[in-house]
C-alpha cells in the first residue's frame, strides 16, 4: 500500500475515532459510536499491516491470530460487573508495550535520525519508557484491587510523598546518562529508570483507598492514551499520536468528571491516602456496625406502598448489576407508568463498578431515557417523592458521605433519598458496599429493607403488582 493511501486511510480511522468518542457521549448514539470505533479500528489496523514498513508477515501473524482470539473470547464471556477488571488489565498491556516499543526502538534506531532529532527521539523513547511503566504495574495493582485479590485499603507509607518524589527525582537523574551515553550505551539507565517507575505506579495505586477507585480507572485509562501516544512519536506513527492523544485526554477529562462527582481534588486522589478512615466496617462485611434499629419490609408491603404512591424514584446501584435485574425493574416500572404513576430513575455518577454502569443496563433492558435523570437533576426531588425504591445501591445513597466528616466517603455528593416519605431498600443483607462504610440509612425511621437477592424480589413485586392489576393511584400524604 503506498504512502499516501496509508496517510487517506489514517485520516480516516482519525475522524472515525472522533465520532466514536462524540457517539459515546449519549446513550441514543452509543451504538452507533461503537461501531465508529471497530470501523476506525478496521481501518487504521489493515493500513498498518499493509503499509511498506511491514514485512514481517509470519510473526505478524502469530501474534495478532491468537490476540484476536483470546481478545474475542475474554471479551465475550466477561461479566458487566467485571469490565472495570478487564478494562484495568487491558491498560497494563498498553503500558508494558509502549515499554517493550522503547526499548526496542533504543535497540534499533533509526539511522537517519541526526543531532537534534537523535537527542528528541531519545527524549521521547525516556519518557514513554517510564508513563509505560507507571501505568503497566498501576494497572496491575488496579485490577488486583477490583477483583478483591488485593485489599480495598490504602497503602500509607510513612513519608510516602517523599518516596514518590525520591523515585521522580532518581528518574530524572538517570536521564543524564541516558541521553548522554553512545550508541546502546544508555540501556542500563534506560532499564533503572523503567524498574523505578514500574515501582511508583505500584506504590501510587496501593496508596489509593477502594472508595477512589473509580477516579483510579479514569486517571490510568488517561496515562494508557498517553503511554499510546508516546510509543506513536517513537514509531513515527501519527495514528498512533492522535490516538493516544484521544483516549488520554478523554481519560482526563473523565477523571476530572468523576473527581466532580465525588468532590474530591485530582491531586490529592492521586497522591493517595484517601479512604483510609474506613469506620471499622470491611469491604462486604455482614457485621457492620449497626447504627439502630432497621426495620424490614415484604413483598405485600411494598406492593401496597408502590400502588399508594404517585412519584416513584428508582435508584439503582451495583447490587441491580450483580442480580441482573434490569429487566424487571424494566417491567416494573412500565406496569406503574401504565397506573398513570410518575416514574423516574435517578443515577449516581458512580454508581456501579465503571462510568455509566447503570445507564448501559437501563438502555439494554430499553428503560425510556428521558426518565433516567442524573444525580444533579433529580436530588432536588426528593422531598416531593413519595416512594425511593433503592435497587443494590449503597455507597452512593449513604446519608454519612454529608453527615460526617469522619466518614471515609465524606464531602462525596450522595442521592438524597432518605428526604423522600417512603424509603425501601433492596439488598441481601445490613452490609457494606464498595467503600466499605456503614450506612445510616438503613436506620432511618422513612427507611424499610426489603431483604434478599434484588432479581428474586423485583420479580416478586412485579408478580403482585400484576396481580393488583391498574389500581388507581392515591396520595400517600398519609403514610
Ligand atoms: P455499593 O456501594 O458497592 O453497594 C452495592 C450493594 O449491592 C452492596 O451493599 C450489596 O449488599 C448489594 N448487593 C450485592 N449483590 C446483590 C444482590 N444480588 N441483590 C441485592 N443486593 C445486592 O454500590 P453503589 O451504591 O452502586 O456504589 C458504587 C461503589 O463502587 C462506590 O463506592 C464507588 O466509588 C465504587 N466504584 C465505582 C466505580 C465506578 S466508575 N462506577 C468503579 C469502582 C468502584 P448486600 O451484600 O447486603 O446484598
Amino acid at each position: 500500500m503506498s504512502q499516501n493511501l496509508v496517510t487517506v486511510a489514517y485520516v480516516a480511522a482519525s475522524a472515525l475515532f472522533i465520532l466514536s468518542l462524540g457517539g459515546l457521549s449519549h446513550q441514543e448514539t452509543a451504538r452507533r459510536g461503537n461501531y465508529y470505533g471497530i470501523a476506525g479500528m478496521a481501518i487504521a489496523f489493515l493500513a498498518t499491516a499493509l503499509s511498506a514498513q511491514v514485512t514481517g508477515y509470519l510473526t505478524l501473524s502469530a501474534m495478532i491470530v491468537p490476540g484476536i482470539m483470546i481478545g474475542g473470547i475474554v471479551a465475550s464471556r466477561v461479566a458487566m460487573t467485571s469490565m472495570p477488571e478487564l478494562v484495568a488489565i487491558l491498560h497494563s498491556f498498553v503500558g508494558l508495550a509502549a515499554v517493550l516499543v522503547g526499548i526496542a526502538n533504543y535497540l534499533q534506531p533509526e539511522p537517519t535520525l541526526l543531532g537534534v532529532e537523535e537527542t528528541i527521539h531519545k527524549i521521547e523513547i525516556y519518557i514513554g519508557v517510564f508513563i509505560g511503566a507507571v501505568t503497566f504495574t498501576g494497572s496491575i495493582i488496579a485490577f488486583g484491587k477490583l477483583r478483591a485479590i488485593l485489599g480495598s485499603k490504602p497503602l500509607m507509607l510513612p513519608a510516602r510523598h517523599l518516596l514518590n518524589l525520591g523515585m521522580l527525582a532518581a528518574v530524572i537523574g538517570l536521564g543524564f546518562p541516558f541521553m548522554s551515553a553512545e550508541g546502546a550505551g544508555g540501556l542500563t539507565p534506560l532499564l533503572v529508570a523503567a524498574a523505578i517507575a514500574a515501582v511508583l505506579g505500584l506504590h501510587l495505586v496501593l496508596a489509593i483507598g477502594g472508595a477512589d477507585m473509580p477516579v483510579v480507572i479514569s486517571m490510568l485509562n488517561s496515562y494508557s492514551g498517553w503511554a499510546a501516544a508516546a510509543a506513536g512519536f517513537m514509531l513515527s506513527n501519527d495514528l498512533l499520536i492522535i490516538t493516544g492523544a484521544l483516549v488520554g485526554s478523554s481519560g482526563a477529562i473523565l477523571s476530572y468528571i468523576m473527581c466532580k462527582a465525588m468532590n474530591r481534588s485530582f491531586f490529592s486522589v492521586i497522591l493517595g491516602g484517601f479512604g483510609a478512615r474506613a469506620s471499622g466496617a470491611t469491604k462486604g462485611s455482614a457485621t457492620a456496625v449497626p447504627g439502630g434499629k432497621a426495620t424490614s419490609i415484604d413483598v405485600e408491603e411494598t406492593v401496597e406502598l408502590l400502588e399508594q404512591a404517585n412519584s416513584v424514584i428508582i435508584v439503582p446501584g451495583y447490587g441491580m448489576a450483580v442480580a441482573q435485574a434490569q429487566h424487571a425493574v424494566s417491567d416494573i416500572t412500565q406496569r406503574l407508568r401504565q397506573q398513570g404513576k410518575q416514574v423516574r430513575f435517578g443515577i449516581h455518577p458512580v454508581a456501579g463498578r465503571l462510568p455509566g454502569h447503570m445507564n448501559v443496563l437501563l438502555a439494554e433492558a430499553n428503560v425510556p431515557y428521558d426518565i433516567v435523570l442524573e444525580m444533579d437533576e433529580i436530588n432536588e426531588d426528593f422531598p416531593e417523592t413519595d416512594v425511593v425504591l433503592v435497587i443494590g445501591a449503597n455507597d452512593t445513597v449513604n446519608p454519612s458521605a454529608l453527615e460526617d466528616p469522619a466518614s471515609p466517603i465524606a464531602g462525596m455528593p450522595v442521592l438524597e433519598v432518605w428526604k423522600a416519605r417512603q424509603v425501601v431498600v433492596m439488598k441481601r443483607s445490613l452490609s457494606s458496599g464498595y467503600a466499605g462504610v456503614d450506612n445510616p440509612l438503613f436506620y432511618k425511621e422513612n427507611a424499610q429493607m426489603l431483604f434478599g437477592d434484588a432479581k428474586a424480589n423485583v420479580n416478586a413485586v412485579l408478580g403482585q403488582l400484576s396481580k393488583t392489576g391498574k389500581a388507581q393511584p392515591q396520595a400517600l400524604a398519609a403514610v
